[in-house]
């Protein structure tokens, strides 16, 4: 006989919080959103924690890398999409880790004997206007001299001129030797009156610039996710079940810190032969979460085999249809509930704790905080960063609204077959997902400031400053339909 689960399937727009006490430490100031991204033992420290409760959906309509910087430097993490060639999604990483944040490697050099003619030209083709001057032409030849913008005049100066006549030599360079903290860096600059800061090693070879507008941008963005070691922001990429052999490899070459399997349905042989081949083959070194599930048997399934963190979810995604499709998926609050009981059981039994993460169907910010305190390590959305300027798809105007394109990985548009397929070679036959428009919403960072700024405000009311506070603490009521009216504006007539 079947096995039924008795208990109504439900999501967060059935849900309300009860405020807490809130104490005088309980202001948005003192909130604290830092979260962890992959598992860790106890009394030590995840290899990662996000300091925003927020990733990116592996969707080609979300997480291209120009999305992955933006949510990186706020402090959330981004994972580029998969449904594309494998060096393509190697290549978006690649440009997110030379994102320059701190010490970034020279893009632009020249040797002494190029010419004013070689400097304009390849100024315009990397849009910098630094230039590191070495006896090799190679990022990381011995520092000769610099060249900007300021040491020469294109009206004037000939094109033939030879850059060792006008560069800055080596011995009127300020630099900074390798091992110099960021700080440190910044602060030459800041005495010395400096734009940029050459980096050296002991030989007097070039190994990185650190650029004042770079520390300018650090601290308007305070929450960046950097590489503690390198600096460079940190950035996720999805993998299928199918080329992982090939795309792995040219994924943690290309610097990916974390790895997660795209999946509708991640309770698969397939998906723990991929997570397990993975393990083995660095040593447990590469970091790659699992999914989708959404009840415990499928929670530790993956966990089992090895999976970092598990992503939550079937059928709840915005563009989703996989439910009326496939009739598989859970109300995706019920499935949170279950598999965090799940987590916090092997924790307890195994002293490892494995985040979780909400995928897909979070409407309001207010659900975000409901996922959170029913025990959602961290959130994963498409249809939110997909309305921002940083997605990768186009803005349209339909009437007089302002839109941007978003589609599902499974819709015929994407054409990501291995995402739905079973992992043989049979193509997609039925569509998952729909091809839509979504409001445009502006930029990333004033929404995310507006976002976290409710977030923050609602913890405070529920009486908690961390994310661990609020799901220990948390006191969250079934709402009923009638009572979900009277929560809008009612009985009044709106003025427009
Ligand atoms: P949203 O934040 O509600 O828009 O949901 C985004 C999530 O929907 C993604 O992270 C995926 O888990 C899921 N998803 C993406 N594309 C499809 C699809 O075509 N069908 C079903 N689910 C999808």
């Amino acid at each position: 006989m079947a096995i039924y689960l008795n208990d109504v399937s439900r999501t967060f727009g059935e849900y309300l919080l009860i405020p807490g006490l809130t104490t005088k430490q309980c202001v948005p100031q003192n909130v604290d959103l830092k979260t962890p991204l992959v598992r860790f033992k106890t009394g030590e420290t995840p290899a990662i924690m996000l300091n925003i409760p927020f990733v990116s959906a592996i969707m080609q309509a979300v997480s291209d890398a120009g999305l992955a910087i933006a949510l990186a430097r706020s402090g959330g993490l981004a994972f580029i999409f998969g449904s594309q060639p494998v060096e393509a999604q190697a290549e978006m990483v690649r440009k997110v880790k030379k994102f320059k944040a701190g010490f970034v490697t020279s893009d632009s050099n020249l040797t002494p004997e190029h010419t004013l003619a070689d400097v304009v030209a390849l100024a315009r083709a990397t849009g910098h206007t630094t230039i590191g001057i070495t006896d090799d032409g190679s990022p990381n030849g011995k520092l000769l001299g610099l060249v900007t913008s300021r040491d020469y005049r294109v009206e004037k100066d000939s094109p033939d001129c030879k850059v060792k006549e006008f560069m800055t030599p080596f011995a009127k360079l300020t630099v900074g030797e390798i091992g110099m903290s960021l700080t440190e860096a910044n602060q030459v600059i800041w005495d010395h009156k400096l734009n940029t800061l050459p980096i050296i090693d002991k030989d007097q070879n070039l190994v990185y610039f650190v650029f004042r507008k770079d520390y300018d941008s650090h601290k308007n963005n305070p929450d960046e996710l950097l590489n503690a070691n390198n600096k460079t922001l940190l950035v996720g990429a999805g993998i299928n079940t199918r080329d992982y052999e090939l795309r792995v490899p040219a994924l943690v070459d290309a610097g990916a810190d974390v790895l997660c399997v795209d999946s509708s349905d991640g309770f698969s042989e397939w998906q723990s032969s991929t997570i397990r081949w993975i393990k083995q083959r660095y040593g447990g070194q590469v970091l790659v979460g699992g999914g989708n599930i959404v009840d415990p048997e499928g929670f530790r399934y993956l966990v089992e085999a090895g999976a970092d963190f598990v992503k939550v979810g079937i059928g709840g995604g915005s563009i989703c249809i996989t439910r009326e499709q496939k009739g598989i998926g859970r109300g995706q609050a019920t499935a949170i509930i279950d598999v965090a009981a799940a987590r916090d059981a092997y924790f307890k039994e195994s002293g490892v704790y494995v985040p979780i993460c909400s995928d897909g169907g979070l409407v309001h910010d207010y659900h975000m905080v409901l996922a959170l305190a029913m025990g959602a390590d961290f959130l994963m959305m498409g249809r939110y960063f997909a309305r921002f300027d940083e997605s990768p798809t186009k803005k349209l105007k339909i009437g007089n609204n302002y839109v941007k394109e978003y589609w599902g990985e499974g819709s015929n548009r994407a054409q990501n077959w291995q995402r739905y397929d079973m992992g043989g070679t049979e193509t997609l036959k039925f569509e998952e997902g729909v091809d839509s428009y979504v409001h445009y919403a502006g930029k990333m960072k004033d929404n995310l400031n507006v976002t976290l700024g409710k977030i923050k405000a609602t913890m405070c009311s529920c009486g908690a400053i961390t994310i661990a506070e609020l799901q220990k603490n948390a006191k969250i009521t079934i709402v009923s339909s009638t009572s979900i009216v009277e929560g809008g504006a009612h009985d009044v007539m709106l003025k427009e």
